[in-house]
Formats: C-alpha cells, sequence, structure tokens
C-alpha cells in the first residue's frame, strides 16, 4: 500500500520509520518532510496546512492511508478534509482534536467525567481574570486556550507576574488568537510522565510510558522548548499508577469523548503529573509526542499500519499492543540560542555513522538539502540522537555516545536527559 505522512519533524521521521518497517507498505510519501525523512519516503513539497493540496496528492497517487503526525492540521480539520473525499485517514477530526486544541474544553469535559486534575477557572475577560488573581494562592499558573507551540503556560509565584502575565495572553495577544480565552489553574508539584495511546473511538490502547525534558539548559533550567530530550519507559510510571490511570483517567476520557459526540479516533497523549494524591492530568494532546514518539516507536513490536487500520475500523480491542523489554533515549541536539534565536544552513556532518549501528537512531527534526545536495541545519532543533539499551542506563550511555558522531557549528544539547532515572534507584 501507499501512505503519505503529513509533518516535517522529528516524531514524523519515527512514524515514517515505524511504517517503513510495516509489511503492508511499498510506498512512503510525506509532505512536507525534511532530508532524514527524504531518506525513506519521498517528499512533497505541500504545507501541513495545505489541505486542499494535501487532498488532492492523497487522489491523484492512491494514497490508501494518510497519517496525520502534527496538531496544527488536526485541530484545524484536516482530517474532516480527507474524510470528506471518502479518503483514508488516521487522526481525530476537528469534533475530537478539540481536546488538544483548547484547553478550557478539555478542563470543562474532566470536571464534568469527575477525570482528575488541577483546580481551576475558565476566563473570556481579563478584568475578572485579574479579580480572581487578587484572592488566588500563589504559585499559579495561567495557560492560553489555544495551541502555542507549547509555549503558551506560564507559571507565575508572584501576584504581580501572574497579573503580568493575564496582560500577554489575553491583551497583548502574545500567542495570537490562542489567548482569546484562558485558563487560571492551581499549581501542582510533582514528577511528570508522558502516555500515548492509541483510541478506536471505543477501546484504548496505551504504549510504554515515556517522559520529556521541556526545558532549554540542564538542571530544569532556561526556557520551555518543543522538548529537550526524552527517555522511555518512565521507572516512575509503576504498576500501581498505571492501575489508577487506566481505571480513572484513560477509558474515562475516552468515553468522555463519545458521551459528547465527540468520538476521538488516533492518538490521545496524556500529560500527567504524579502528585501526592495520585496521578492528575495536565494536559492532553491529540497526536504522538515530540520527542515522545522517537523513545516509544522503535520499540513497539506491532505493525504500525495493522494498529491505525484497527483504530480506523474500530476494532482495536483485538490487536495485543506489544513493546520490548529495554530502554530508550533521545537527546536532542539544537542549534545553540534555541528557542530564541539561532542560525541555520551549516553542514551537519556523521550522519552515515548510524547507518550500520543497530539499536541507534538519528531522527531529523530541522534539517534540509542545500543546492550542493548536502544536509544542512534548518531549525531550532536539529536532529533526536536515540539508542536502545538494556535499561535505561545503559540507553543514556549510547545515546550519549552517539551525539559526538555528529558535528555541526553551534551544536548545542543537554548533559542530563535521563539523569531523573538515577532518582528512581
Ligand atoms: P502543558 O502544555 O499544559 O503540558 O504545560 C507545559 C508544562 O507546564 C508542563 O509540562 C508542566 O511542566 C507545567 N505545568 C502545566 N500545568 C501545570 C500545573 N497545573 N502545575 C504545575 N506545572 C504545570
Ligand atoms: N513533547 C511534548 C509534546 O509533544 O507536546
Amino acid at each position: 500500500m501507499k501512505v503519505l505522512i503529513v509533518g516535517s519533524g522529528g516524531r514524523e521521521h519515527a512514524i515514517a520509520m515505524s511504517v517503513a518497517a510495516s509489511s503492508h507498505v511499498d510506498k512512503i510519501y510525506c509532505a512536507p518532510g525534511n532530508a532524514g525523512i527524504g531518506m525513506i519516503a519521498e517528499c512533497v513539497p505541500i504545507g501541513a496546512m495545505e489541505f486542499d493540496k494535501q487532498v488532492a496528492f492523497a487522489k491523484e497517487n492512491a494514497i490508501d492511508l494518510t497519517i496525520i503526525g502534527m496538531d496544527d492540521p488536526l485541530v484545524g480539520g484536516i482530517v474532516d478534509a480527507f474524510e470528506a473525499e471518502g479518503l483514508r485517514v488516521f487522526g481525530p477530526n476537528k469534533a475530537a482534536a478539540i481536546l488538544e486544541g483548547s484547553k478550557a474544553f478539555a478542563k470543562d469535559l474532566m470536571k464534568k467525567y469527575n477525570i482528575p486534575t488541577a483546580e481551576y477557572e475558565n476566563f473570556d475577560d481579563p478584568e475578572a481574570a485579574l479579580a480572581y488573581l487578587e484572592t488566588a494562592k500563589m504559585p499559579i499558573v495561567l495557560k492560553a486556550d489555544g495551541l502555542a507551540l507549547g509555549k503558551g503556560v506560564l507559571i507565575c509565584n508572584t501576584l504581580e507576574e501572574a497579573k503580568a502575565g493575564v496582560q500577554q495572553i489575553m491583551m497583548d495577544k502574545k500567542f495570537g488568537s490562542a489567548g482569546n480565552q484562558m485558563v487560571i489553574e492551581e499549581f501542582m508539584t510533582g514528577r511528570e510522565v508522558s502516555v500515548l495511546s492509541f483510541v478506536d473511538g471505543r477501546t484504548i490502547r496505551i504504549m510504554s510510558s515515556a517522559q520529556d525534558h521541556k526545558r532549554a539548559q540542564d538542571g530544569d533550567q532556561g526556557l520551555n522548548t518543543g522538548g529537550m530530550g526524552t527517555f522511555s519507559p518512565s521507572p516512575f510510571y509503576t504498576k500501581e499508577v498505571d492501575e489508577f490511570c487506566q481505571k480513572y483517567i484513560f477509558q474515562p476520557t475516552v468515553d468522555a469523548m463519545a458521551a459528547e459526540g465527540r468520538t476521538f479516533k488516533g492518538i490521545i497523549f496524556f500529560g500527567l503529573m504524579l502528585t501526592e494524591d495520585g496521578p492528575k492530568v495536565l494536559e492532553y494532546n491529540a497526536r504522538f509526542g515530540d520527542p515522545e514518539a522517537q523513545v516509544v516507536l522503535p520499540r513497539m513490536k506491532n505493525d504500525i499500519i495493522e494498529v491505525m487500520e484497527a483504530c480506523i475500523d474500530g476494532t482495536l480491542d483485538q490487536i495485543d499492543l506489544q513493546f520490548e523489554d529495554n530502554a530508550m533515549v533521545c537527546v536532542v541536539l539544537a542549534s545553540d540560542g534555541y528557542p530564541v534565536s539561532y542560525e541555520k544552513g551549516f553542514v551537519i556532518r556523521g550522519l552515515e555513522k548510524f547507518d550500520d549501528a543497530e539499536g541507534y537512531y538519528c531522527f531529523h527534526a530541522g534539517s534540509k538539502l542545500d543546492e550542493e545536495g548536502r544536509i544542512v541545519t534548518n531549525g531550532g532543533r536539529v536532529l533526536g540522537v536515540t539508542a536502545k539499551g538494556a535499561d535505561l542506563k545503559e540507553a543514556r550511555a549510547n545515546a550519549y555516545q552517539a551525539t559526538e558522531w555528529i558535528e555541526f557549528d553551534n551544536k548545542y544539547m543537554r548533559h542530563d536527559i535521563g539523569k531523573a532515572i538515577d532518582d528512581a534507584d
């Protein structure tokens, strides 16, 4: 079969690699893709938000299945555009993708269906938000309602900071229309865990757990980024935690969406905080995490196409999802200055070292071919250097060793990805 993947980051590279391993697939296209994806798929220069062109391409090329990797097109309704033309597509439709597209919607859903999450209030009037803050306990968390490239969350330690945050989000519109509404919620403490799942509208199957490192610098310092590295599984995601989440969070979320007439098919990514009072939902995403996919998908034993087709057909209950009993660590190589400002266009050397290195992967996030056919940096996050190991420590040592195989000017990385694992001993 022929498969089209929509997106251009490390996550889409990881999806493409799993799709390439499927026994059902003869040809992979990726729109728009990047230089790394271009090694295993044919990249097509169509933007992720150009729905008409994506649909036309799928029709003209008799694509059997389209997989949407990114949040923006999902929230914007790309799945509806494909389905309207009778095309097979993996991902939630617009009505369901609101689970990620509106934090206010997600919070109200959790409240209505008793799914554990932080206490909160929603606001569409900045004056009301400012008045609420006067009596609120600090620290407090402000969230722009809509998509904001993972940057629309402000953790405020003082009333002054919080007031300035309301000004930025709702009045100055720092995150654009994402700030037309805002959630103000209780600050929680605990370990964070990412759990990705396949959902067919009714049945949910959980993937191996993971943990992201969102801050730019070692020791969780610096600005929030799209993610500087991940490890999987999380030693903090115990059997006990899993049992609680299955009962009170995962299935209830799927059932709640169905009850609201927003049947969810695709990936639900649960961002969880393991608090003293038990696991609580920080956020939902309607797609694979990036760079969580990079440490989860290569360990999945199932044929990804069979799992995705089961989600579309509503037969996920017949799938036994299995993961290798090992670990993976992904270290993001970024361009120095990310996430604020950075240069692009530096030649990347050493990629060939991954060719025959079993258990080592170099997922491209921001790369492209220049006019001379060289692979050059083309983004803040450039590569996700990823390695397997028998356990997390071995995987971490392997991943950091492999970061030395790659060279490009202004190469920057965190040196403590997976260090939290040591606390679990
Ligand atoms: P989100 O995009 O909602 O996952 O938020 C981004 C990050 O902000 C999370 O990964 C947490 O580290 C932090 N965060 C979000 N909500 C809270 C909260 N209620 N309490 C503490 N930290 C939070
Ligand atoms: N790594 C976090 C995310 O994909 O949203």
